[in-house]
């Protein structure tokens, strides 16, 4: 086994050179009670690159996704990744004794000002509800504090397990232009998992589909941006994809 971390390697007062991938992963395999949820998995994800994953439920995506994170460790394999990664996760998990801002801070190394906070809050949106405690927030709203908390790491690899999952219809485009933002801003690294193929390619430049415990497909969505969902192009990656995940469209099924 070989859990390893790669972060920028300083050598004098020389720029690093940037890293081939943010994500690297190869013969990855995680057992619970003997049974391999993930088996002999190969992943590559480039630094800057927005990557959906999609797969049905139980697959392995959140298991992947916290092996990636560091939260699991009892792996075979290998697994690159950034020293400076964050995760959120479809519930917030905000501590509710702690008001906003010092949610937004916490497990950051040092002591931190409020002002650091503050700033991922303004990106978010939410700095009039900096001094809020956590259960008077709304579902979008804690969903963009676990936002900040993930930016003020200033991830190279941000790792979204399906962010948008319990927001209602608008909010959730509102949340999902908002990463959009995030990431074009950041330039960093994105993986989320999503099961709503919309939400994939509208944000992705990578679709991928787990599936038997590895990677089953993959699409790159060759789309500009901001995409169009009414875009018939849009339409066919769409369609493709729900063609792979064994849903029938309309079109066929009618
Ligand atoms: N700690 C654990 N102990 C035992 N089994 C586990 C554990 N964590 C995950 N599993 C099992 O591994 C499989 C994959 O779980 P995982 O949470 O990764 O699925 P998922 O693809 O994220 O599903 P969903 O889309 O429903 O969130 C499931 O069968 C799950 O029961
Ligand atoms: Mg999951």
């Amino acid at each position: 086994m070989a859990t390893d971390v790669h972060g920028p390697v300083t050598t004098g007062a020389a720029k690093p050179p940037a890293p081939a991938s943010a994500v690297r992963v190869e013969g990855l395999t995680r057992s619970f009670d003997g049974r391999a949820v993930i088996e002999r998995l190969k992943l590559d994800v480039r630094p800057g690159e927005f990557v959906a994953l999609l797969g049905r439920s139980g697959c392995g995506k959140s298991t992947l996704l916290r092996i990636l994170a560091g939260l699991d460790r009892d792996i075979e394999g290998t697994v690159l990744v950034p020293r400076r990664k964050a995760v959120a996760f479809q519930t917030p998990r905000l501590m509710p004794w702690k008001k906003v801002w010092r949610n937004v801070l916490l497990g950051l190394p040092g002591k931190p000002e409020r002002t650091v906070a503050e700033k991922a809050l303004e990106e978010v949106g939410l700095t009039h509800r900096s001094d809020a405690w956590p259960k008077t927030l709304s579902g979008g709203e804690a969903q963009r504090a676990s936002l900040a908390r993930a930016l003020v790491r200033e991830p190279d690899l941000l790792l979204l397990d399906e962010p948008f999952g319990a927001l209602d219809a608008l909010t959730r485009i509102k949340a999902q232009r908002l990463v959009g933002e995030l990431w074009q801003r950041r330039g960093c690294a994105v993986l989320l998992v999503t099961h709503d193929v919309e939400e994939a390619v509208l944000l992705a430049d990578r679709v991928l589909v787990m599936d038997g415990g590895v990677i089953a497909h993959e699409t790159t969505v060759d789309l500009d941006r901001p995409r169009n969902i009414t875009d018939p192009r849009f339409a066919e990656v769409r369609a493709g994809l729900l063609e792979r995940l064994g849903v029938a469209t309309a079109a066929e099924a009618g």
